[in-house]
């Protein structure tokens, strides 16, 4: 089990590429973390700096309190699982798996154990006399898994390791993976882009974009406390509505030609800061008639999903996604009201900040 924690960590790539900017982040002992953002946004690189693969430009890595930076990835007691599987083509599942324990000169009757044990624990025992070429891709991945989680290194690094697998399969797996770590009781960093992925397997995700870290919580903090625009909009299901023309003024929030009353602290939050966006959450808009109060808006579209339905609705400040029980649609075209209970608006003032968490 290993404690992790990244101070500064800047990377420069040599072609002047910075790829990761300034980042902090802690991964407590046992703890699975994910980290979760776009594609380009730093993630890798800062898994194969962790794992020692790749060189830091500024900052320290400690690893159970000691600096590792320029200690040799094979020195990290770290075991990594890629999107791509990386097996040895010309060896059977068995010595694939049993790998990492002859490395280290493992007694054969152990090896032998333990294999057969992780092998059964992956639903893969029918295949270990297999080449990786004959297997599909997710009996690849098992074998990988298998791979990486035959020893108990103090740490899992994983990238993308259901990438490219099928839905039903990623599911499977997803809690393979989290029973794993609980079973080897190691510390895990997981990368995915998936963030119902990230909510499945992790206790807590680290969002970031372009580099830099926006936010770490678990996905109930990143939904219902969002400390920017970017975490508010890149996290939930149906995307977040961003609201313009916002503005506050005695305890009362106007959103187009909607008033609304303010609770207390975010009443004082926006007279410190006032907010220039609100965002709301489809599934918190409440759908009124014309004659009700709330902002004005038009139901453009309706999309029946089945338990629920989604209103695409246009207004005069941008437009809202709203997401309704399949009873009482609207009818395309009709002239709807979009109140919110002030306790779920997310304020974001003109520097796309939640004016409710700054310094948070
Ligand atoms: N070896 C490299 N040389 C130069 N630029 C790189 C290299 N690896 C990654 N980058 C750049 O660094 C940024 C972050 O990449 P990466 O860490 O792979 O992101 P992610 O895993 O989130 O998709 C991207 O802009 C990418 O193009
Ligand atoms: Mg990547």
């Amino acid at each position: 089990m290993a404690h992790v924690e990244l101070k500064s960590v800047t990377k420069t790539y040599p072609n002047g590429a910075v790829a990761v900017n300034d980042l902090n982040l802690e991964i407590a002992t046992g703890e699975f973390l994910c980290v979760l953002g776009p594609s380009g946004c730093g993630k890798s690189s800062t898994l194969r700096m962790i794992a020692g693969l790749e060189e830091i430009s500024h900052g320290q890595i400690l690893i159970d309190g000691q600096n590792v930076v320029g200690k040799p990835a094979r020195e990290r007691d770290i075991a990594m699982v890629f999107e791509n599987y990386a097996l040895y083509p010309h060896l059977n599942v068995f010595n694939n798996v049993a790998m990492p324990l002859v490395a280290r000169r493992t007694d054969k009757q152990e090896i032998n154990d333990r294999v057969t044990r992780i092998a059964e624990m992956l639903d893969i025992t029918e295949h270990l006399e297999k080449r990786p070429g004959k297997l599909s891709g997710g009996q690849r991945q098992r074998v990988s898994l298998a791979r990486a989680m035959i020893r108990r290194p103090a740490m899992f690094l994983m990238d993308e390791p259901l990438g490219h697998l099928e839905e039903y399969l990623r599911i499977e797996l997803r809690r393979e993976i989290r029973a794993l770590h609980e079973s080897t009781g190691g510390t895990t960093c997981y990368i995915t882009h998936d963030q119902q992925e990230a909510a499945a397997v992790s206790d807590r995700i680290a969002v970031m974009s372009a580099g830099e870290l926006q936010q770490v919580g678990t996905m109930h903090d990143l939904i219902n406390k969002p400390v920017n625009r970017f975490v508010a909009e890149f996290v939930g299901e149906t995307p977040i509505s961003i609201l313009e023309d916002v503005s506050f003024a005695d305890g009362r929030l106007t959103i187009g030609d909607y008033a609304i009353g303010l609770n207390e602290q975010a009443a004082a939050a926006c007279a410190a800061t006032p907010p220039a966006t609100v965002g709301i959450r489809p599934a918190d808009f409440v759908l009124g008639d014309a004659d009700a109060t709330g902002l004005s808006a038009v139901a453009e579209s309706v999309q029946p999903m089945g338990e629920t339905a989604i209103v695409l609705c246009k207004t005069a400040c941008g437009p809202a996604t709203v997401l309704l029980d399949q009873v009482d649609l609207p009818s395309e075209g009709e002239s709807v009201r979009l109140a919110v209970d002030p306790d779920n608006l997310h304020l974001f003032g003109p520097d796309g900040l939640n004016i409710m968490y700054q310094g948070s």
